[in-house]
């Protein structure tokens, strides 16, 4: 199981490597555009703030040959690290098929369908990314996407990984691998909020308080 921050943040990459836990990145073009102008020198520059696994880069461009370029570019900064997202469209499935025959690392995201991940398997993707918050607020429910790309996943034996996005609280990130997701990106915010619980909070307070002297500060 892979845990990575979902942000095009610099600042956000730097904390989520001192975590400890998390390994890689996603973006997409929304949340490059709130940071940058330049998203690929801006990509460089994440690779570099969390430099240990993945980095998940997401290109624009309505036809697959326009989404390639892109990618081909995102792809040459770190070929062993860089996986390429592409929209889980005609456009989208089609650009990864001509990205895969390059050896280039590939993702289907935004992805709501059982139909979508049978794509993601064919044409030979690391991971089927499903919005899981998204499908929630859209009444599709999120969990019920997750489990229908696992049973296909399952029934085809295929090596394409789930990982869930659009997580907004770390109880939907773990009720999320409970349905089968076998990785999850969330914010910086949501990771954190992993290690908090208010008892495990007092008890820390009660243990410092007992490891300080009578009478200390
Ligand atoms: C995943 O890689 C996406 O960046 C992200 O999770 C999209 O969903 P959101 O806009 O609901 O956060």
């Amino acid at each position: 199981m892979a845990i990575l921050l979902d942000s095009a943040s610099l600042d956000d990459a730097a904390a989520a490597a001192r975590l400890g836990f998390v390994g890689g990145f996603t973006t997409n073009p929304t949340l490059m555009a709130r940071e940058t102008a330049q998203p690929l020198a801006h990509f460089a520059a994440l690779l570099e703030a969390l430099p240990e696994g993945p980095g998940c880069y997401q290109p624009t461009g309505d036809s697959a040959e326009a989404m390639c370029e892109e990618a081909r570019a995102a792809a040459a900064l770190a070929p062993s690290r860089v996986v390429v997202k592409l929209p889980a469209t005609a456009a989208g499935v089609r650009a990864a098929a001509l990205l895969r025959a390059e050896s280039v690392r590939c993702a289907l995201t935004a992805v709501y369908s059982p139909g979508q991940a049978l794509l993601a398997d064919a044409v030979g993707c690391v991971w089927v990314i499903p919005y899981v918050d998204r499908a929630e607020r859209q009444s599709v429910g999120g969990r019920r996407v997750v489990e229908s790309l696992a049973a296909v996943l399952q029934r085809l034996e295929s090596s394409t990984r789930i990982l869930a996005a659009s997580l907004k609280t770390a109880e939907q990130v773990v009720d999320t691998l409970l349905h089968g997701a076998h990785d999850v990106t969330a914010p910086l915010d949501v990771l954190a909020g992993l290690a908090h619980h208010p008892l495990t909070e007092a008890a820390a307070r009660e243990f410092a308080a007992r490891a300080r002297p009578e009478g200390g500060s």
